[in-house]
């Protein structure tokens, strides 16, 4: 296989895609874009301090946020955001991939929800939908990082079929230089020929 990284215009054409899910809460998905700098930088914003540790980027500056924005390359970095109807971003779940080298065939998905709009099934829905992504482009796994303190997160994904992979004991360091351990799940997809039962 040569190419692994077909076209991902019809992927981003499917979008976007509206979610009623548990609460009355209404959503749209679709893949980041490049006017949604001020609501992302807004999201962001709102992450509880003691959850920074769980994102590895500057988030809290304008800066980084517009920079994500402006230079968007879907095929290293695939973002969907559900968006609330004021276009508030509520939640965000991104596709990163190698392109080259030997974890070509492994994607790498993280996720985050907003505080205030969490047990109502975002997780769920944008991991599931970056999985149906990952599976059109032809990738054979993906993994998910965590630390150990993450437990809801772990079990979103054990949920979705993700199992551990490995654990680095004392392997990360917060803001406040407390080591942590690290954990990698991962899961193998299977293609939708596999699905079907017809699959070699
Ligand atoms: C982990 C996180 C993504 C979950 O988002 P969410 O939208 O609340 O998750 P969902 O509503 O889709 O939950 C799906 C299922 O996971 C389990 N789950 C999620 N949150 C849970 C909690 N607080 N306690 C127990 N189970 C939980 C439940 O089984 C839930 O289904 P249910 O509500 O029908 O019981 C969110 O809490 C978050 O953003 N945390 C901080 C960032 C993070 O850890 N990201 C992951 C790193 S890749």
């Amino acid at each position: 296989m040569t190419d692994f990284f077909p076209p991902l215009d019809g992927i981003v054409d499917s979008y976007p895609k509206d979610f009623s899910l548990k609460e009355g809460l209404d959503v749209t998905v679709r893949p980041l874009e490049i006017g949604d700098n001020r609501a992302l930088f807004q999201f962001f914003q709102a992450v509880p301090e003691n959850e920074r540790l769980f994102i590895k980027h500057k988030v809290q500056e304008q800066q980084v946020i517009d920079g994500w924005c402006k230079h968007l390359d879907y095929e290293k970095n695939f973002p969907l955001v559900a968006m609330d109807a004021d276009g508030h971003i509520l939640a965000s779940c991104t596709l990163h991939q190698n392109g080259f080298g030997w974890k070509r065939h492994i994607g790498r998905i993280s996720v985050f929800v907003h505080a205030d709009f969490r047990r109502r099934g975002l997780a769920q829905a944008l991991v599931q939908e970056i999985m149906g992504v990952a599976r059109q482009l032809g990738l054979e796994k993906l993994e998910a990082e965590f630390v150990a303190e993450q437990k809801r997160a772990l079990r979103v994904f054990a949920l979705l079929g993700f199992s551990d992979l490995a654990t680095f004991p004392k392997y990360v360091m917060d803001m406040q230089g407390k080591h942590h351990d690290y954990l990698l799940m991962g899961i193998h997809l299977t293609t939708d020929i596999e699905y079907a039962g017809v699959g070699g």
